[in-house]
């Protein structure tokens, strides 16, 4: 489904970008992890080149944060590839104190979290976008989460030992939202925005919080990683051409 694309993964050596880069390379597409995690980068890229040799898999740093970093990634890719058919913005960038509950999240932690995470987001859809306007073409999925359309069920929380921080909410939603005003400005130039709203990807959660989790979902509970693909790469194909603006939900039910 992706055959002659060339599809950059932010955040693409971490848990959902891993899977995700497996998912273009099993559809014939050029997969580009692009990771601040260098190091974790280059060790999958090495891993997936034997796992699927004759694919195009390649590993370039990016700090989402940084407009050079943004910059060299697409004049990079560009020149290498001659053309990029899209990008997946899934980075997870957060500072050493998120995940804090509410009353101890300083407004300075507040505004750092959504400034990485957010702001790095607004910063490759803006620098993308600008690129695939002068290509001529150009396909962005961003990833958001259920927690951008419903408010977090605390209750699953309370003795998980974690929490869903405000930060995840506020930056949710302004993703889907965010989403919606790209496709509506570039009107015209033949550039898509999508997102894919995730429900919780199980990672080794306790069995306690898999249960309490699985109790608002429908059928499988926790979702896995690889149960994102089939809305990915529907949503990098040209099966999707006339979805624009659209926030995929996939959940198993859980946000209903
Ligand atoms: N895991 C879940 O349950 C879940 C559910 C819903 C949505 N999501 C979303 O999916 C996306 C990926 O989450 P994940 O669970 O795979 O996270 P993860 O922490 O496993 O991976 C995130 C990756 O982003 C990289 N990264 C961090 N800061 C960066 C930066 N400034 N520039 C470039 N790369 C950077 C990290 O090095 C890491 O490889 C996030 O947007 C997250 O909010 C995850």
């Amino acid at each position: 489904m992706l055959k002659a694309k060339v599809i950059l993964v932010t955040g693409g050596a971490g848990l959902l970008g891993r899977s995700f880069i497996e998912a273009i390379l099993d559809n014939h597409g050029t997969a580009v992890i692009a990771d601040v995690n260098q190091e974790a980068g280059l060790a999958l890229k090495e891993e997936l080149s034997k796992k699927y040799p004759g694919k195009r898999v390649a590993a370039l740093p990016l700090d989402i944060c940084s407009l050079e970093s943004v910059g060299d990634l697409i004049r990079g890719t560009s020149s290498r590839y001659g053309r990029i058919d899209a990008v997946v913005n899934n980075a997870y960038p957060r500072n050493e104190r998120y995940g804090a509950e509410l009353e101890q999240v300083t407004l300075a932690d507040f505004n750092q979290n959504v400034a990485l995470h957010l702001g790095g987001y607004f910063q490759v859809m803006q620098q993308f976008s600008m690129f695939f306007r002068k290509q001529g073409f150009g396909n962005v999925v961003n990833i958001a989460s259920v927690y951008g359309i419903i408010a977090p069920r605390f209750e699953i929380y309370r003795k998980a030992g974690f929490t869903m921080p405000v930060e995840y909410a506020a930056i949710k939603a302004a993703v889907i939202h965010l989403t919606r005003y790209f496709a509506t400005y570039y009107k015209g130039s033949n550039i898509r925005f999508n997102c894919i709203s995730p429900g919780g990807v199980f990672n080794d959660h306790n069995e306690e919080f898999r249960e309490a989790y699985s109790r608002y979902a429908l059928n499988k509970g926790m979702i896995e990683d690889s149960d994102l693909n089939g809305a990915l790469v529907f949503l990098l194909s040209d099966g999707s051409s006339c979805i624009n603006g659209y926030n995929l939900v996939v959940d198993d039910g859980f946000s209903l």
